[in-house]
């Protein structure tokens, strides 16, 4: 099994942030993983195009694409344009789903649907096929550096029940509260791909950090 790790870029130092693309770029990490907040959808405002251009100049990873933004089928072509690999959409913020995700496909990306704290995911059992990732936020999206919700091993293993015999492939992604404290755990449960800000940047050696998390995924 392949565990990914992906640092967020929303805990970089926005002043060094080539510098500290280069030190994701250089590091055993697998994807870039994009936070993208409108001040609507959620509590915060992160950035938009602009920076995100300036990430994909760098980055010499995959660009995973977080949109915790109302109305996100309007922004997937630019998103895609801008260069991301993956866009993740949230459950709560799409009324058409089945249409964005096909518009993520159309644009060349791989698509994934994030689920709060509180949305089951047995509410994506009609559109799991059509999935290649479901992010399972451990954390009320908005902020880096929150404390990890305990009930998400439970809708890990909720969600691994759901894809069996149907999306066994599917990548399963969690973000908020992510550390070297409960990544092997994570892995236990099920989980695939992960997603930490604060643990990683918020160390003396982040590189080194990422080197860490990653070996807590294979023992
Ligand atoms: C939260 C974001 C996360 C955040 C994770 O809304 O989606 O990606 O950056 O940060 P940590 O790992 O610090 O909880
Ligand atoms: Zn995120």
């Amino acid at each position: 099994m392949k565990y990914i790790i992906a640092p967020s870029i929303l805990s970089a130092d926005f002043g060094n942030l080539q510098r500290d693309i280069e030190m994701i770029n250089e590091s055993e990490a697998d994807w870039f993983h994009v936070d993208i907040m409108d001040g609507v959808f959620v509590p915060n405002i992160s950035f938009g195009f602009p920076v995100m251009a300036a990430v994909k100049k760098y980055a010499a990873k995959p660009l995973d694409v977080h949109l915790m933004i109302v109305e996100p089928e309007k922004y997937i072509q630019e998103f895609a344009d801008a260069g991301a690999d993956r866009i993740t959409v949230h459950y709560e913020a799409c009324t058409h789903l089945h249409r964005t995700i096909q518009l993520i496909k159309a644009a060349g990306c791989k698509a994934g649907v994030a689920l709060n704290p509180h949305t089951p995911v047995t509410l994506l059992q009609d559109i799991i096929e059509d999935l290649d990732l479901v992010l399972i936020m451990s954390v009320n999206p908005g902020f880096g550096g929150q404390q990890f919700i305990h009930n998400t091993y439970k809708k890990i293993q909720d969600l691994k029940r759901l894809i069996e015999g149907k999306n066994e492939d599917l990548v399963i992604e969690v973000d908020g509260g992510v550390s070297l404290q409960n990544i092997a755990n994570l892995v236990s449960a099920g989980a695939t791909a992960f997603v930490a800000g604060n643990a990683i940047f918020a160390t003396e050696n982040p590189g080194e950090t990422i080197s860490k998390m990653k070996l807590s995924t294979t023992t």
